[in-house]
């Protein structure tokens, strides 16, 4: 059935179907790096009163960003005030217009995105607050150790460049050594799992850093994710330096796929400035995948809990946002002393570590789950890619 066929209900307010419009523009395929909007997966938008409906067409029909996109759809449109109900069509786009989204997807990836060393297939998230403080290095590198756990391959980058932490966070020292021209990241194993990291801090002094194959301080993140071997990662976590700015928009130039975390306090100070780091995350078009609320309370060790900074932040900031709250982390000594120590907490057995298992739980199962890459569009750009290579199809 051609969603196309069912009628839409009738629209009185065409100010609101510019809203709704404007409001999915937040949604990116993180696979084709373009919101969904542009990339004509939008067929029509219906609004009457308070209920929207809304059909979406997807590249094929077994899409495993199927889940995603809807509840990107649903969590955006149900952040407008004004709506009541929101009803999805699914629909799967014809050849025709699968050919025009792979044309755009293509051109756009061309446009905007040179070679990486960061595998395709590799679910990339940077960790970002409007504030500097709340706590994005240490929940990068404790969601790093808690998704090695899980038995897999997690790239750490550093990207504060001037005031780099994650070496310090990780207990991990050492300088990069080159192969074959390119920076290879140092390594360590977790569990069953393994992390590997590129900062500032393993290029000794700055001056060195510099002096190391000319790197530029200021295109450094460009250069650990192009001059390095990363060499086969299921997740990328980048660890963005304080505020918003040049890194995001370097990112959404550099990795159109990468999605963001977005880190919070309880106060809605704090929640305000998220909000504008998020904001901007959207104009460069970069996915916000959920939000993290961070030194959300304090049990004392009485047993008596404190929620010193005010509750709910997080959970209004994700609703605001429209996307998931993914976990919430309390305040706790314990996490600021492993950080001291290059211990991560998630590293351990106790309650701090339970807390981040289920956050890489969260990540990897329900918020970011690796795609299977038989049946994803990133392989079918591939496709169209070899097919235009070989002559077989007239370029988009
Ligand atoms: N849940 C927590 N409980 C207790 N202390 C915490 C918690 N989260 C972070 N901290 C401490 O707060 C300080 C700031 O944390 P962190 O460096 O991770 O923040 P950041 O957002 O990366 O900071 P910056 O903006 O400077 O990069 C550190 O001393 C850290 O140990
Ligand atoms: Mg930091």
């Amino acid at each position: 059935m051609s969603p196309g066929s069912v009628p839409l209900p009738s629209s009185p307010a065409p100010g609101r179907e510019d809203e709704v419009r404007q409001s999915l523009r937040a949604v990116i395929d993180p696979e084709l790096g373009d919101t969904i909007v542009d990339l004509g997966m939008v067929r029509a938008i219906g609004v009457t009163g308070g209920r929207v409906v809304v059909d979406v067409a997807l590249t094929i029909a077994a899409c495993p960003l199927r889940t995603q996109i809807e509840k990107d759809v649903r969590g955006r449109l149900e952040a407008l005030d004004w709506v009541e109900s929101v009803e999805i069509r699914i629909a799967t786009m014809d050849a025709a217009e699968r050919a025009a989204v792979m044309a755009r997807a293509r051109w756009k990836a061309r446009e905007d995105a040179p070679e990486t060393a960061i595998p395709a297939t590799a679910r990339v998230l940077a960790v970002a607050s409007g504030k500097g403080g709340v706590g994005k290095s240490s929940v990068t590198v404790n969601l790093a150790v808690a998704l090695a756990q899980r038995g897999l391959t997690v790239g750490v980058l550093d990207a504060d460049i001037w005031g780099f932490s994650v070496p310090r966070l990780l207990g991990m020292e050492g300088e990069v050594e080159a192969r074959k021209g390119k920076m290879v990241p140092l390594e360590k194993r977790v569990g069953a799992g393994m992390v590997r990291v590129l900062s500032m801090g393993f290029l000794a002094d700055e001056e060195q850093a510099i002096m190391w194959r000319g790197l530029v301080l200021n295109r450094a993140v460009q250069q650990f994710l192009q001059d390095a071997h990363w060499g086969d990662l299921d997740y990328l976590l980048i660890d963005l330096p304080p505020g918003t700015g040049d890194v995001q928009m370097g990112l959404a130039r550099l990795l159109p796929r990468t999605e963001m975390l977005v880190v919070t306090t309880p106060p809605l100070a704090a929640q305000k400035v998220a909000a504008r780091a998020a904001d901007m995350a959207r104009k460069g078009y970069l996915r916000v995948a959920g939000v993290i609320e961070n030194m959300s309370d304090f049990t004392c060790e009485h047993g008596t809990t404190y929620a010193l900074f005010g509750t709910g932040g997080g959970a209004r900031l994700a609703h605001g946002l429209g996307v998931p709250l993914i976990g919430s982390i309390p305040l706790h000594p314990d996490l600021a002393a492993a950080g001291d120590a290059g211990t991560p907490v998630a590293g351990g057995d106790g309650e701090l570590a339970s807390i981040f298992a289920e956050l890489a739980r969260m990540v990897a199962e329900e918020v970011a789950p690796l795609l299977e890459t038989s049946s994803c569009s990133a392989r079918l750009v591939e496709r169209v890619e070899a097919a235009v290579a070989s002559g077989d199809l007239e370029p988009g």
